[in-house]
């Protein structure tokens, strides 16, 4: 592909639609705020998605019709490509009061009135995803819990420990005087702006539908294929990596789609992971604490399932739960599409079966099966830090009884190979045994031995071992009804 061009950006801001040119395409949004529009309030504090120092508020239009609405999606700056918001509305924290300095945004006046702005630093990310929540929640009449603050707030670091009254000030904003935007105009002025024209002179390609983007992967097999840039985004950041031509999935409108099709969840590659664990929920509600420990909020707000899936990373989360429910994956390209159980796909450390002209098109995920059988399924992520933090093991069991008698197991893992692994032989060890402490703790030994992890910073290998038959047992003592054994019995107090 050539060398940029007069491509342009276009985004809405404060009203106006701001027009970019030249801009290359792994120059980052926080980037261009910064530097090229002068927008300081914006903050870089680890460039890596990490500290939530830099999160926006990004809206898009999600329809076509008349009375059509907004989405609201708080995200990091730092590691999202500045081409990727072409077409959308933008906010950071210069937009939110206005210029009469009295009429705050209540995201700022909770903060102020909660004593909860400490350093510089974090405030302005905090506020944006504070904003993000008052759009998404406040305003659609929903109670903020301190759960929810928490959760809304999990991508934004305090190092100085002031998060009571930041949780505080999010819960303060539903007292203070309404301030709504101009949906209908906003929207209105988001339709002004024209997608990009599938181009082979534009180094940011945005296809729109399926047809583009595997013409545009075919056509350019070298370009660096992006999503929500949750990991490509470091490679820039922090590995300074800097790519010629790159084609954005994100826009592909049948790869965003989540529907439940022939007995399966089917998940587009491009649906956000927020999105795709949302509908996952519904199926499986139990998973709720584990899709809210995947990464923070605003990570999940631009990841996606695709992106998880396609980077194969052995620490990665959602394919150890993918491979447990049985999924499978579909590759397509202009030649066709083919498909195949996710634990498949992977041959060898960050290698996979997806061939030059392929992309990850869609998820299936088969839906719970409506049986007499007992089923049990759990998920349980172990890392230094509770939350925002990636696995040093994930074990994800999903079992079926006939009585007393394991009919069917299927355990995906995490953390302990070179790639995410299906544990096959331990699935065999309890298939058609008792459901019992002995078949249990044997079946232990073999979990134990089934795998050789590595010794890294996150954990030594024989951690990860011991951990991995640990989870088992777990998994054993939550089947015959522990509850005390696990951080999700532990409920927020609120002290009076
Ligand atoms: C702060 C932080 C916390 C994180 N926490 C977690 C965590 O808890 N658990 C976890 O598993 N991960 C975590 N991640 C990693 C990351 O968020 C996920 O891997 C995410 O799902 C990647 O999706 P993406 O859309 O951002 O992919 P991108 O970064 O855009 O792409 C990743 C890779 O996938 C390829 N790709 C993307 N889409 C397709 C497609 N449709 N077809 C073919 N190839 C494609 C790209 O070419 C690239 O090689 C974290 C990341 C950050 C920055
Ligand atoms: S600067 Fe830390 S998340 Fe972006
Ligand atoms: S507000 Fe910045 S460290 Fe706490």
């Amino acid at each position: 592909m050539p060398t940029p061009n007069s491509q342009t950006i276009q985004f809405l801001r404060r009203g106006e639609v701001v027009t970019l040119n030249n801009v290359p395409p792994t120059r980052t949004l926080l980037e261009v705020l910064r530097e090229d529009l002068s927008l300081t309030g914006t903050k870089e504090g680890c460039g890596e998605g990490d500290c939530g120092a830099c999160t926006v508020v990004l809206g898009e239009a999600n329809g076509d019709g008349e009375g059509e609405q907004l989405t609201f999606k708080a995200v990091n700056s730092c590691i999202r490509m500045a081409h990727s918001v072409h077409g959308l509305a933008l906010w950071t924290v210069e937009d939110l009061s206005t210029a009469d300095a009295d009429s705050q945004h209540p995201a700022q006046e909770a903060m102020a009135q909660c004593h909860a702005s400490q350093c510089g630093f974090c405030t302005p990310g905090f506020v944006m995803s504070l904003f993000a929540m008052y759009q998404n929640h406040v305003l659609q009449g929903q109670p903020i819990t301190r759960e929810l603050a928490q959760t809304e707030l999990s991508g934004n670091l305090c190092r100085c420990t002031g998060y009571r009254p930041i949780l505080d000030a999010a819960q303060q904003m539903a007292s203070l005087p309404e301030v709504r935007l101009d949906q209908p105009t906003i929207t209105r002025q988001l339709a002004g702006i024209q997608p990009q024209a599938p181009s082979a002179n534009n180094p940011y390609q945005l296809p729109g539908t399926l047809a583009e983007l595997l013409a545009a992967r075919a056509a350019h097999p070298n370009a660096q294929l992006v999503a929500g840039c949750t990991d490509v985004g470091l490679w820039v950041t922090k590995l300074h990596k800097q790519f010629d031509a790159v084609i954005d999935v994100t826009r592909v409108a049948e790869l965003r789609c989540i529907e439940q099709r022939g007995g399966d969840w089917v998940i587009g590659a491009a649906a956000t992971l927020q999105d795709a664990f949302a509908a996952v929920l519904t199926s499986w509600p139990e998973l709720t604490t584990f899709a809210a420990r995947f990464a923070g909020l605003p990570v999940r707000n631009s990841g996606t399932l695709g992106g998880n899936v396609a980077n194969g990373s052995p620490i990665g989360d959602s394919m150890p739960l993918l491979i447990a429910l049985k999924s499978r994956l579909v590759l397509a390209s202009l030649r066709g599409e083919r498909e195949m159980p996710l634990e498949d796909f992977y041959t060898g450390y960050r290698q996979n079966l997806m061939a030059a002209d392929e992309v990850v098109a869609f998820i299936k995920v088969p839906l719970p099966a409506s049986s007499s059988q007992t089923t049990l399924l759990r998920a349980y992520k172990i890392s230094k830090r509770y939350d925002d933090d990636i696995s040093a093991v994930c074990l994800v069991l999903n079992l079926t009884l006939d009585g007393d008698v394991v009919s069917d197991i299927s355990i995906g893992a995490g953390g302990v190979a070179a790639t995410p692994v299906r544990a096959r032989q331990t699935e065999a060890a309890l298939r058609g045994q008792p459901w019992s402490q002995a078949s249990v703790e044997s079946a232990m030994h073999t979990l134990r031995a089934e795998f050789e992890p590595i010794s890294d910073m996150r954990a030594s290998s024989s951690y990860r071992r011991e951990v991995l038959g640990n989870l088992l047992q777990r998994f054993w003592l939550e089947s015959q009804g522990e509850q005390h054994i696990n951080l999700e019995a532990f409920k927020l107090k609120v002290l009076a």
